[in-house]
């Protein structure tokens, strides 16, 4: 421990100030006795010369510590300029990392995209849709979703991030249909009894392999995919109770699904198959009116029915193409 140490311990701080006055003030005292005690011995002259040393002694001491005081002060404004200087390069790294991770993750979130939407169009290709079924009911899905944004009732619950997942989402809602074999798949007619159960399976294949996939996934990144799996699930419940694979009802249907199975049902609808022609947009939309409450969500409808003209024009671009 240093001795200032030990004063620290046995004394407060006005204790000390107080012994630091008295000695400056002792010490003061006996340079100011040797002083004129000395200048009592001297002659005249040598006072003289005395104090002229002393002066002497005092102005060089002084150029000392000035220039010790301006080579400090420009060494810290060099260090200054350095530190601003290693600042400013490093904020311009930062913003060039940020901008390059940014314009990474935007790339890969991209190419995620569109592999998403291949494999979910590889599985479409097995299956008798014609054209771009999945890029139609997916801008359906979302044009709902974002008019349901807009509502009290829904605004706390859809954000952009919902609106987002459902469009990029909503492509793999077939997707457990590579499980199904061709002959029920591709059948022409109308299914059996038994080949409908084994179709209903689609659904539950989904579940599974979109649940599997979402496991090897941070809590963060789940969204996307727990959005996808719900819509594979239950896109083909109803309203009403009647639907598959568990006959789950109203509300209990996840509001993902409901929206999908509106914008799903309209596409086939409206579109050519080979076992059918396309319905008119004014036929679906009588379809669609009918099973309000029964098949689809009767708030859905009345979104379906604001948005008519934009989801029909939408529509109608398949025939410009
Ligand atoms: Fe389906």
């Amino acid at each position: 421990m240093s001795g200032s140490d030990l004063i620290k311990n046995d004394y407060n701080p006005e204790e000390i100030e107080y012994m630091l006055r008295e000695n400056v003030n002792a010490l003061k005292g006996s340079i100011d006795q040797i002083y004129y005690g000395l200048l009592n011995y001297l002659t005249e002259s040598e006072q003289r010369n005395f104090l002229s040393y002393l002066k002497d002694q005092v102005n060089s001491l002084q150029d000392t510590l000035h220039k010790s005081v301006v080579e400090k002060a420009a060494h810290i404004n060099d260090l200054n300029l350095q530190l601003s200087k290693s600042y400013k390069e490093l904020e311009l790294l930062k913003q060039s990392l940020e901008q390059r991770v940014k314009k990474k993750t935007r790339e890969i979130k991209k190419v995620q995209q569109v592999t998403i939407f291949a494999l979910a169009r590889l599985a479409e290709s097995r299956d008798q849709e014609t054209g771009d079924h999945l890029g139609r009911m997916r801008m359906y899905s979302y044009m709902i979703a974002k008019e349901l944004a807009t509502m009290k009732e829904y605004k706390e619950y859809i954000d952009q991030k919902y609106i987002n997942n459902i469009y990029y989402s909503s492509p793999l809602h077939d997707i457990g249909k590579v499980g199904i074999s061709d002959t029920i798949l591709l059948k022409p007619g109308k299914l059996s009894v038994e080949e409908f159960e084994v179709m209903k399976g689609h659904t539950l294949i989904e579940d599974r392999t979109l649940g599997d996939a979402e496991k090897q996934l941070r809590k963060k990144s789940k969204s996307f995919l727990s959005m996808g799996k719900k819509i594979a699930y239950c896109h083909h419940e109803k309203w009403d109770g009647s639907g598959y694979p568990f006959g789950l009802k109203g509300n209990d249907i996840p509001l993902s699904a409901r929206i999908v199975a509106l914008a799903d049902v309209y596409d086939a609808l409206t579109s050519k198959r080979v076992y059918k022609n396309a319905m008119t947009h004014d036929m679906a939309k009588s379809i669609i009116i009918e099973g309000s409450g029964k098949h689809f969500d009767p708030v859905l409808v009345e979104v379906f029915l604001k948005l008519e003209d934009k989801i029909k024009d939408y529509c109608m671009r398949k025939f410009a193409d």
